[in-house]
């Protein structure tokens, strides 16, 4: 989780910081700024081709954009209550029973947050006391290492195996007294990893065991090839009370900037992450709370393409990958490809760079998915338009000529 570059700051107020920063420590001082969103920064400085940041560079449904100015229009423009307007709780408990096999009580168990992230930090902060420890495993989203820490927990990093399974021994013995919470992400962000009923059974059992809160990002729940399943933990026998479910529209229907998720959690954890949320944020975006509604009235055949068309561009973007000399797998789920970069001996840090300022195109250095290691990974993401994809994999070729 180290930068590339170093952040440019104002120099009238460089001596200032620095003689601040040296004397008052903070817990903003455990780690850096986000590597996702200054590959994103540098891409624009380059003109790269941006396929670092995951987010879609086409237009969100129809349907949405319709609702989001209608809400505006007929002026749900001031604040929501604070855990999330009614109606968007009652239409997310109705998707959770159908899709995630799961019941929600919508007025005591579902906060809509400010996307996943908040719902992630928040949930963190209702469960954890300083000290606790929470398990990680890695490769994982860059976030958690900075969650972790801001709400005053100990990271316990777990390898994943080669071929990004549960490695059970490790697991067992990452488990202590002080573990308190382990951080799930399934369809994994960034190595592709749809964990299977088995593995979160495995998981389920040493939570149970070890009196430990699952706390699960499924913002890729829709995101599956080849007839994998989405199943969610806290469906697990004995699991539901101790599991908090994080989910988000930012994915599923392609509105990353309006910042709307949720988490999921029995009355006595959502009352904590309730009061962590309305002090945060007081609330999601209300107008958009509103057309997130609309979202989740779409017919199941919008689920089925929207998992097609990905089908179709990670074959764009793999066969480009393997064309250029990279080592990859096509992922079972989510929007990425984490390849191995060995055969460009470069570190990948440097290689990320190089990519954007000689072949113009931006994708994430392995080791922000890492707490120590991941500098032979990039990570791609294939959240774009077709002509976006061909244009990164006609860059790419360059690189069998340097
Ligand atoms: C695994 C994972 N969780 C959370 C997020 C952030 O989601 P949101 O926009 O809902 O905050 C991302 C974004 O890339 C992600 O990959």
């Amino acid at each position: 989780m180290k930068p590339a570059a170093p952040i440019p700051v104002q120099s009238a107020k460089t001596h200032c910081s620095e003689r601040f920063f040296s004397t008052h420590p903070s817990r903003a001082d455990n780690f850096t700024e986000s590597v996702i969103r200054e590959m994103t920064r540098l891409s624009l400085q380059y003109n790269a081709v941006n396929l670092a940041q995951g987010f879609p560079d086409f237009p969100c449904p129809t349907e949405l954009k319709i609702a989001a100015c209608d809400a505006v229009r007929d002026d749900f423009n001031q604040y929501a209550i604070t855990w999330g307007e009614k109606g968007l709780r009652e239409a997310v408990a109705g998707k959770v029973e159908k899709y995630n096999n799961m019941i929600f009580h919508p007025e005591t168990e579902i906060t809509v947050t400010c996307g996943s992230t908040e719902a992630m930090m928040a949930s963190m902060l209702a469960v954890i006391r300083p000290g606790d420890e929470v398990v990680v495993p890695e490769p994982f989203y860059e976030n958690y290492g900075p969650d972790t820490y801001i709400s005053g927990a100990v990271p316990r990093f777990v390898p994943l195996a080669d071929d990004f399974s549960i490695n059970e021994e490790a697991w067992k013995s990452a488990f202590c007294r002080k573990t308190r919470a382990v951080i799930l992400n399934t369809p994994n962000n960034p190595t592709g990893k749809v964990f299977s009923k088995k593995e979160l059974a495995f998981v389920a059992e040493l939570c149970i065991d070890n009196d430990v809160i699952a706390i699960t990002d499924e913002i890729y729940e829709h995101i599956l090839y080849d007839g994998n399943l989405h199943i969610s933990v806290g469906s697990l026998d004995g699991m539901q009370d101790r599991t908090i479910t994080i989910g988000s529209f930012s994915k599923t229907y392609s509105v990353t900037g309006w910042r709307v998720g949720y988490a999921l959690a029995d009355c006595v954890i959502t009352e904590r992450i309730r009061k962590i949320h309305d002090f945060l944020t007081v609330g999601a975006p209300a107008p958009l709370q509103h057309a997130c509604i609309t979202a989740l009235m779409l017919p199941d055949s919008y689920y089925q393409n929207l998992a097609g068309e990905y089908d179709r561009k990670r074959k764009i973007l793999f066969e480009g990958l393997k064309k250029a000399g990279f080592r990859c797998q096509l992922p079972e789920g989510a929007y990425y490809i984490f390849t191995d970069i060995s055969e460009f001996g470069m570190t990948d840090t440097d290689f990320a760079r190089f990519l954007i300022e000689k072949i113009g195109v931006a994708a994430v250095p392995g080791s922000s998915f890492y707490h120590h290691g991941g500098q032979s990974r990039l990570r791609f993401t294939f959240s774009k338009k077709d002509d976006t994809l061909h244009e990164a994999c006609q860059r790419l070729e360059k690189l069998n000529h340097v």
